[in-house]
């Protein structure tokens, strides 16, 4: 909660969890999204008065599949942003020239439409029942206010958008088996979408009438978070994913390559992106197999080194950028006896840092300007993993002083936006803690390391 001035008034934060039920499978129930939202409404109008709230901003995890019946229930679990099951309803739609043509980007196999189109396969006549198809955000929007919205940044993520008309596509829609009925409406991120329920309202003493802004996708909504608004700012975040986002004032996309294109979560911005599926959560799979903590695992890592010979594919569930790859699986390389937690933890980290090299690299091929890099996300809390990021992407990152509030400050943004009529003005850059400088006596040592770690994954590729 921030007040007129965007100062932090008061915070509250619940954990979710995911299943993966099969082997590429990755889901949620949707009623644990109202649960976690309802405790922490509960939570924060237990610290502070919340009748001075006049808007409501919207952030959440892209791409994932939320079908609901005419009553507003699930029909299945939603299916993730990281959920590869539909690879094959992928190929088939990224065959079909038009998806490429109109939403500028491949169709991956974790984007909405090719899971939706994997359903109606496997489960026809609940497909049949499907009245909304709904992003997580407008899930809860769904919930909160009693109708079905979304807004550009994340229906860019479903290959339904014409993103270069901010639009739904009908002739998309339609090689779905799904016209635009089933789809919500669409508003900008920064525009009013609609109005909490009075029900909701009484319950955790706000005013009545307060606004619901479109929102944002989290990756655009940390954008306007840390200004990251205009050609030439960029964000290295290192949460579950790990995503290179630079924003662009134009719609320039390059759907041959992995980058995705898609809109920002303010009118007439589009952005690019590159998407490694396991960053944190890469090191989140390490640390729970040998039973550590991941704070401890990186607490005692010291200043940057050299890469070690050890490498660490973090390719767990598949990779988006470069590769768009739904097969591909991970594996560590090169290990010696003397290897030991330290050298595997750092194996891991360095392996997340090539993948970002592979980013930066698909971005600045398209054209893409990246002139400075804010990092954003849990993982920044580790100095060596954003010195390594630093020193093989020879730049420097500048870590904000606000702490890590991922999506959840810009949508803060987006809702008071909404509610005040202020502009992307309002989406300033954020006080620097520190700047992260690259260790230059280690860049060709990191060069090399990345050469090695490309060879790998082709090798590994010839035994998928
Ligand atoms: C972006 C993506 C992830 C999720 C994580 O394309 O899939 O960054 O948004 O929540």
């Amino acid at each position: 909660m921030i007040d007129d001035q965007q100062s932090i008034m008061a915070e509250a934060h619940d954990s979710l969890t995911s299943t993966r039920p099969q082997v590429g499978w990755s889901e949620q129930d949707p009623a644990d999204w109202v649960t976690a939202a309802e405790n922490v409404m509960s939570a924060l109008s237990a610290k502070t008065a919340l009748d001075g709230v006049r808007g409501i901003g919207l952030s959440g995890q892209m791409h994932g599949a939320t079908m609901i019946d005419a009553a507003g229930d699930p029909l299945a679990p939603c299916m993730l942003w990281n959920d590869t099951r539909a690879s094959q309803q992928a190929a088939a739609m990224d065959a079909d020239p038009m998806f490429r043509e109109v939403t500028g980007n491949i169709v991956f196999a974790g984007f909405t439409a090719p899971k939706v189109a994997w359903f109606a396969s496997q489960q026809p006549a609940l497909f049949a029942k499907v009245d909304k198809v709904l992003l997580p955000k407008d899930y809860l929007r769904l919930w909160l206010t009693g109708e079905a919205v979304s807004e550009m940044s994340d229906a860019a993520g479903t290959s339904w958008l014409d993103t270069g008309k901010r639009d739904w596509s009908d002739e998309l829609l339609e090689k779905t088996g799904l016209t635009r009925s089933h789809m919500p409406r669409l508003v900008e991120g920064s525009e009013p979408s609609a109005t909490l329920r009075d029900s909701l309202a009484a319950r955790w003493g706000l005013p009545k009438g307060v606004v619901v802004a479109g929102g944002g996708g989290d990756n655009a909504s940390s954008a306007v978070g840390v200004g990251v608004v205009k050609s030439g700012d960029a964000f290295v975040s290192l949460g579950t994913s790990g995503v290179l986002f630079a924003a662009s004032d134009a719609y320039q996309p390059d759907a041959a390559s992995a980058v995705h294109s898609f809109c920002h979560a303010l009118p007439d911005t589009w952005h690019h992106m590159g998407v490694i599926l396991a960053a944190g959560d890469a090191l989140n799979w390490y640390a729970a197999r040998i039973g550590q903590d991941v704070a401890t695992l990186t607490a005692s890592l010291g200043p940057v080194q050299a890469p070690s010979r050890a490498l660490f594919l973090p390719y767990l569930g598949g990779e988006r950028t470069p590769h768009n790859d739904a097969d591909i699986r991970s594996a560590f390389l090169h290990l010696d006896h003397g290897d030991d937690t330290v050298a595997l933890t750092r194996a891991v980290l360095e392996g997340v840092t090539h993948a970002f090299v592979d980013n930066f690299h698909a971005l600045t091929a398209t054209g893409t300007q990246i002139n400075r890099l804010i990092g954003v996300g849990g993982g920044t809390k580790s100095n060596y993993w954003v010195q390594a990021i630093s020193t093989a992407l020879d730049m420097p990152i500048e870590i904000p002083v606000v702490g890590d509030f991922g999506g959840a400050f810009g949508a803060a943004r987006l809702g008071m936006m909404a509610a005040t009529g202020a502009g992307a003005e309002i989406a300033t850059r954020p006080k620097i803690a520190k700047v992260i400088e690259p260790d230059t006596s280690q860049t060709s040592a990191f060069l090399d390391a990345h050469s090695r770690y490309r060879a790998s994954y082709s090798a590994l590729k010839g035994l998928t």
